[in-house]
């Protein structure tokens, strides 16, 4: 989710130690007269600072205090949109203290802009679609699309559109801005790499039309809706097309489902998928499952299986071939 550039490492037993490492670090390249900054922190077995928001508090005042008896300036703390973001990790009495060259999480690709329920992070469908095998010289299906995150990735991936280069970075926010004409022209090769379309079909369905219509407007924003057919339909209709391709998705996972019948049962649901499946031959199934109880209902044998975390939640990530 984010890249860090270490600029110190030091012992800190105590809120003195922090501050006094902490001011040794020399971060005036990053600050300017106007230049904001936030500090946040993890701690790990430190009694005298347990505190995550304390020991971040002592950073931000040596950051301040130094800043100023060297440039003769202090920065301002912006918490939510801060040009510099410093982290600090604290094991023990080991501390290192990092900028973040990302600035927003990497996952935040730039494109999400309506929302709908549960939907995956950006990185995390990315890496569904590498750890799945999915290619895009075969036609994909996503039949319970959501915000459409799978489908959107797979059009970017497919057009060789590099992630995040419609969104800013940290680093270009930095008051030292000499590596700013290097990243413009990285940003140069990767824009004349793109393809100008997906080469092969991609569909994004769901059951609900107010998903189909986020699903949409994410696309519009990412710049692939015109590689994308949306479609408002039941799973249960899906029916297999020529040639074959994969089909990828994130079902539901939880206790109540969207639709007319929100109390219809999981298992339900879960064996339609199972007898979609079995309709479409030839294909491969990519299937990221919040609930162990939809492998069971499958019955079939996966070819691929990892244990991958959608944030807290822990979910399997299951290949079969058709
Ligand atoms: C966990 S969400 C998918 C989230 C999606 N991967 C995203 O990133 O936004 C599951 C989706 O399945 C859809 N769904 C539930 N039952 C369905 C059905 N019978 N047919 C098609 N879609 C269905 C829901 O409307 C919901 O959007």
């Amino acid at each position: 989710m984010r890249v860090l550039l270490e600029m110190g490492s030091f012992a800190a037993a105590d809120a003195d130690s922090l501050y006094a490492g902490t001011r040794t670090a020399d971060l005036r390249r990053f600050f300017g007269s106007r230049t904001t900054l936030a500090v946040t922190a993890t701690t790990h077995e430190n009694p005298e600072l347990h505190h995550s928001g304390f020991a971040a508090l002592k950073v931000k005042d040596a950051v301040v205090d130094a800043l100023r008896d060297r440039m003769g300036h202090r920065p301002n703390v912006d918490v939510k949109n801060p040009d510099v973001s410093l982290v600090l990790h604290l094991r023990g009495s080991d501390a290192r203290l990092f900028v973040d060259l990302a600035g927003d999480p990497l996952h935040r690709r730039g494109y999400r802009v309506a929302m709908a329920d549960a939907p995956l992070k950006e990185s995390l469908a990315a890496a569904v679609l590498a750890l799945g095998g999915v290619r895009a010289e075969q036609p994909f299906v996503d039949p319970m699309t959501g915000t459409g995150t799978l489908a959107i990735e797979h059009a970017l991936a497919s057009r060789n559109i590099a992630p995040g280069l419609r969104r800013a970075f940290g680093f270009e926010r930095w008051a030292d801005q000499s590596h700013l004409p290097l990243f413009a022209r990285l940003k140069q090769a990767a824009q004349d790499c793109r393809l100008a379309k997906a080469p092969c079909p991609i569909l994004a369905r769901d059951l609900l039309t107010s998903a189909i219509q986020s699903a949409r407007r994410n696309a519009q924003a990412a710049g692939v809706a015109e590689d994308i057919l949306f479609e408002v339909a039941d799973i249960a209709t899906l029916v297999s097309r020529d040639p074959p391709g994969t089909i990828c998705m994130n079902p539901p996972y939880g206790e109540r489902l969207p639709g007319p019948d929100p109390e219809q049962p999981l298992d339900e649901l879960y064996a339609t998928i199972a007898h979609t499946l079995d309709l479409m031959r030839g294909w491969s199934a990519v299937i990221l499952c919040g609930n162990p109880l939809l492998a069971r209902i499958l019955q079939r044998k996966h070819e691929i299986s990892h244990r991958l975390w959608n944030g807290p939640l822990e979910a399997r990530l299951l290949v079969y071939r058709l």
